[in-house]
């Protein structure tokens, strides 16, 4: 069975006590939906502080996900965050690449690069974040943009890796307050600019295997249509999911039409 993959980042919003409240609340309602196993991998990826207090809080369900990481071990590396540490706060994920990293914090390819490096090595499923932005989608360069993304971000990675990699889609005009959501047609095209290149990459079996998620002002109209797309694998979700109750109700949106699109392909 096909898994649809359904998480959020939630930036630098939340405190640990808001987390705490967020986690639970989420937790509980993802309980009671009747979920077959493995049919969902859900992710919530909160603030550094409220990892220790957010794993107790996720559940059999929910994977726990960081918003950056070190690319070594240790070292004299001034208000880094190591792998160790975040292996022993129980995180699952590392998120790698956020467009907000690239273009506020200044990350290059390369620096996500040994990240990612890092990550695989210490056992972790590598989230990595690519997308073009607005002056490169006018130039008409945004699949060489996403080539060279995957390209560099990905060096080095070993086609037996591949199976702890996601990738997720976000083209950066796309984000955030003032962000235009990704049209079904335009986001499907680059899903299949981003397979093609995995399969290029790391041979067809590892490349299509690999989950490929979109976001980038998801929201409750357009959560199900993106999902009907067949290359997109799941939603990477900001301020639509930061509500429980919300999130929630989304996540049943897209299941009922996850669920039809299953049931049709089965039947074809
Ligand atoms: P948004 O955030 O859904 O609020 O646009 C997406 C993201 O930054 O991953």
């Amino acid at each position: 069975m096909k898994t649809l993959y359904l998480g959020t980042n939630t930036k630098m919003y939340k405190t640990c006590a808001e987390t705490g409240a967020y986690l639970s609340a989420l937790s509980a309602q993802i309980e009671q939906k009747k979920l077959a196993q493995e049919e969902v991998q859900f992710f919530v990826i909160p603030s550094f502080t409220a990892l220790h207090q957010a794993r107790g809080l996720c559940g059999q369900r929910i994977l726990l996900g960081a918003q950056n990481m070190a690319w070594e071990e240790r070292g004299a590396l001034t208000g880094e965050v190591s792998p160790l540490m975040l292996k022993e706060a129980g995180v699952d994920v590392v998120e790698l690449g956020h467009s907000e990293r690239r273009h506020i914090l200044g990350e290059t390819d390369e620096q996500i690069n040994a990240k990612v490096l890092c990550a695989l090595r210490n056992q972790f499923i590598v989230l990595l974040c690519i997308g073009e932005n607005a002056q490169q989608k006018r130039d008409g360069i945004s699949d060489e943009i996403l080539r060279i993304q995957l390209k560099l971000g990905l060096r080095g990675v070993g086609a037996g890796q591949m199976s702890s990699l996601w990738i997720a889609y976000e083209p950066v005009w796309a984000i955030g307050e003032n962000g235009i959501p990704a049209s079904k047609e335009y986001a499907e095209q680059k899903h299949q600019v981003i397979r093609q290149t995995l399969c290029e990459l790391f041979g067809a079996r590892a490349g299509n295997g690999m989950p490929i998620l979109y976001g980038g002002s998801v929201n409750a109209e357009n959560a199900a249509q993106l999902i009907h797309m067949p290359h997109i694998d799941g939603l990477f979700i900001g301020r639509s999911a930061w509500d429980a109750n919300k999130f929630s109700a989304l996540i049943d949106q897209v299941l009922t039409q996850f669920r039809e699109d299953n049931a049709n392909t089965s039947n074809t």
